[in-house]
């Protein structure tokens, strides 16, 4: 049997290694408990001093001292909810992010108003974005692409338990470099961390991997590289959007004008940051709207 003392004990180290409240402390110590005892993220269980399984208790000892020394929930429990999707995840693949759904509305709203059907995901990562795109925008044909070839393998095995129905298919390539054929959407989100940022410090970033968080000095490496190629791989009115950092709307909207793009476009995640800019080839017009 494991002490009161123990979880409570559990607890308190988690309220002052990440700053959480209680609330949120006692949350991740159940889930790491249903994890050990191979329940789901839901069945949180009850009374988490009654399970007395040696081996269970190993197991949440384990996962719990991970969770201590930085490693984020996700990659412990190796999955991800997103668009109301479970994702695997591993330590070769960002874990997709709340603020990375509003991509996806964007995208599914173009798809159905303008009718579009080839769709290109660069940085696929997980697979969340392309995923939740071809299911909730049946008939899009998708290409999802990465330079990792680690990430690719994980992308396709959610492919396999999520959609495996859907036409998307995967390309490893260092952006646009190994992509044929022209597409009617460009959807990214790159890396965008600014190298020097201090966030990268923070312990649960140290488990991602460096490259699908950071790109060059001001993190607008990877931005200015795929708005450069991005005209050359879409159809004739084609949109190419992507998302970035909070502070980083007005020089993205300025690489998207200085690239040709029309139509440009931003929208606001629920916080109220600035984080989708986009544009077309089309009319000349600026304008912004949250989702
Ligand atoms: C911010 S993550 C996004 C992952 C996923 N799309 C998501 O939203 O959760 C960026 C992704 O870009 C990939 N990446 C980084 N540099 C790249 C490059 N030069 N060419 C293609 N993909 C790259 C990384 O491997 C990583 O999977």
């Amino acid at each position: 049997m494991i002490k009161d003392s123990s979880i409570e004990s559990d607890i308190l180290s988690l309220v002052r290694a990440f700053g959480l409240s209680r609330m949120e402390a006692i949350r991740e110590v159940k889930i790491l408990f249903a994890h050990a005892i191979g329940l789901g993220q839901l069945d949180l269980i009850k009374e988490p001093s009654l399970m007395s399984d040696p081996l269970h208790i190993e197991k949440y000892k384990k996962a719990f001292q991970d969770r201590i020394n930085g490693k984020p929930i996700a990659y412990i429990l190796g999955e991800k909810e997103f668009y109301g999707l479970s994702f695997k995840v591993n330590e070769h693949v960002l874990i997709p992010r709340p603020e990375t759904e509003l991509l996806v509305d964007v995208a599914i709203e173009k798809i159905q108003s303008h009718n579009l059907k080839r769709v290109l995901d660069l940085g696929t990562g997980s697979g969340a974005i392309s995923i939740s795109v071809a299911i909730n925008a049946p008939g899009v044909d998708v290409v999802a692409a990465d330079i990792s070839k680690n990430a690719l393998k994980v992308a396709e095995a959610n492919v396999r338990s999520l959609c495996p129905g859907a036409s998307i298919s995967f390309v490893e390539s260092n952006w646009f470099s190994k992509i044929s054929g022209t597409f009617d959407l460009i959807l990214a989100n790159p890396p965008y961390i600014a190298a020097d940022d201090s966030h990268l410090n923070s312990p649960e970033l140290r488990y991602e991997p460096i490259e699908a968080l950071v790109s060059g000095p001001e993190g607008l490496d990877a931005i200015s590289e795929i708005l450069e190629q991005g005209q050359s791989f879409l159809n004739e009115g084609g949109w190419l959007f992507f998302e970035h950092g909070y502070d980083q709307l007005g020089r993205c909207q300025d690489l998207l004008a200085g690239q040709g793009f029309m139509s440009l476009f931003n929208a606001v995640d629920l916080s109220g940051n600035p984080r989708i800019s986009g544009g077309r080839i089309g009319a000349v017009t600026r304008t912004a709207y949250g989702c």
